[in-house]
Order: structure tokens, then C-alpha cells, then sequence
């Protein structure tokens, strides 16, 4: 784990509400995994300091690159950033997704900017793969390109129908799973709890391990005051009192107690 200052290399505009943000942060990037995330404070915000968790979206060339929605008074202030501000940044956090699926296809199911950790997953995990990805509608939809860039099956669902299948992320989860040639797979998920929960449901159904990463409230971000605490299930059945910060965000789906 790295606490540093971090420099602004460039910020631009995804769509209405969401920013990619590049910065100049090499020892972070050097040992970041897909799956990990960063804590990022915006100086100079007065009493809305604290630090923001944001998944990792990229870490290359010394470059960590972030994915965010502007949600509230941190992030609009992150989104005024410009090219040459800097940021306090520690990290990177958690443990990540594992990156050995041997034979089994990646199944990767992304719900809303639950795509950013997932395209980074996908680019480390140096082979093709499907993409389902779902949201509210056309705009949240994000990162579709950095998939079929590395020709991945890219299938896409909106609740407005305003682009790709109308529907929910698990429908073509469904469709997906009933179709031979992508099992055996190995599902990687991101996204809310309702859309983690159904996904991780839905692969015990099927036989198929999953990994969902849970996107709760943080505040320390490193495991000392107890604001992400998630129940779990350990192998034996027992269960335990897990920070999501500390010994996750990603979790086996049959770890979670929902
Ligand atoms: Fe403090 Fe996880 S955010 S323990």
C-alpha cells in the first residue's frame, strides 16, 4: 500500500455523469490488480475531505486511471480537477479478483460503471472472453469499446430498451448460462447488491463458480472502523464478520450471507 500524491495527468467526460481520471502515480500502479481500489482525497474541500473508494480502472505505464459517477459535493469536486492538480491518493486496497481461470471462460457481468474494474480484469487476464453489461439506460452504459478491442462477446441490456436487449444484466445472464459454449465458465461480477446477489444465485444454480466485488460505504478504507462490515460464510458453514474494505471488496459468491 503506497500514500502519495498523485498528479492529474487529464480528466474528460464519459457521458453525462460519469469522468475518466488519469493520474501520474507510479508506485501505485506498479502493484495495483484488477479488483483493487484506490482511496482518493481531494484536497482543499474543506469539511468533504474524506477520502472516496474508486475501483481501479486501469494501472499502466504508471498511469491509474479511474471511472466515476458524480454523486455528490467529493466527486463534483474530483470532476473540476484539471490537468496538473494533484490528489492524495493511498493505495492500491483489497485483495482483487483471482487471475487463474484455467480452461473455464471469463463471464464477466458488469452493472452500470461496475464496468471499470472488469475492463482492467479483462486486459490482465490475457484471454477472450464474454461481457454482459447492464443499466438503466444508453448513458451508464460505459467501456463497451475496451472489449471489443480485445474481441470479447459484448452483450449489452438496458432497462429503457435504449440500447441493446431491454431488460436486466441477468437476462442475458440466463441466456447466457443456458448456452453450451461459454460453460464451463468462471463469472467475475461488479455491481450492486440486488444485481451481485441474483448473479451469485444464479451461478450456484448453474455449477458455476463466481466472484462478485461488493460496493459498500467505506470511510477508512483500510480495515479499522468497522463502516463495511459484511456477514460471511466460511467453508465449514460457520459465519464471521467480514470488512469489505480489509478482506475483500471480492468475495467467492457462496462466501456472501446476503
Ligand atoms: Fe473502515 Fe472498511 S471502511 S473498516
Amino acid at each position: 500500500m503506497v500514500d502519495c500524491m498523485a498528479r492529474v495527468i487529464e480528466q474528460h467526460r464519459l457521458s453525462a455523469d460519469y469522468f475518466m481520471l488519469r493520474l501520474e502515480a507510479p508506485e501505485v500502479t506498479a502493484i495495483a490488480r484488477p479488483g483493487q481500489f484506490v482511496h482518493v482525497r481531494v484536497t482543499g474541500l474543506g469539511d468533504a475531505a474524506l477520502r472516496r473508494p474508486f475501483s481501479i480502472y486501469g494501472a499502466d505505464q504508471g498511469v491509474l486511471a479511474l471511472v466515476y459517477k458524480t454523486v455528490g459535493r467529493g466527486t463534483e469536486q474530483l470532476a473540476r480537477l484539471a490537468t496538473g492538480d494533484s490528489v492524495s491518493v493511498i493505495g492500491p486496497l483489497g485483495n482483487g479478483f483471482p487471475l487463474d481461470c484455467g480452461e473455464r471462460v471469463p463471464l464477466l457481468v458488469a452493472g452500470g460503471y461496475g464496468v471499470a474494474p472488469l475492463s482492467f480484469l479483462a486486459r490482465r487476464l490475457g484471454r477472450r472472453g464474454v461481457l454482459l453489461v447492464g443499466a438503466r439506460r444508453a448513458d451508464d452504459i460505459l467501456c463497451t469499446a475496451d472489449f471489443t478491442d480485445l474481441a470479447w462477446d459484448v452483450r449489452v441490456a438496458t432497462q429503457d430498451g435504449s440500447r441493446g436487449e431491454r431488460g436486466l444484466v441477468t437476462d442475458l445472464l440466463d441466456a447466457c448460462l443456458a448456452t453450451s459454449p461459454v460453460v464451463p465458465a468462471e463469472i467475475y461480477a461488479c455491481g450492486p447488491d440486488g444485481m451481485l446477489r441474483a448473479v451469485g444465485e444464479r451461478a450456484a444454480a448453474a455449477g458455476v463458480r463466481a466472484w462478485l466485488s461488493l460496493d459498500k460505504h467505506m470511510v477508512c478504507g483500510v480495515g479499522a472502523c468497522l463502516a463495511c462490515v459484511q456477514r460471511l460464510r466460511r467453508a465449514d458453514g460457520t459465519e464471521w464478520i467480514g470488512r469489505v474494505c480489509h478482506d475483500g471488496p471480492v468475495f467467492e459468491a457462496r462466501e456472501i450471507v446476503w
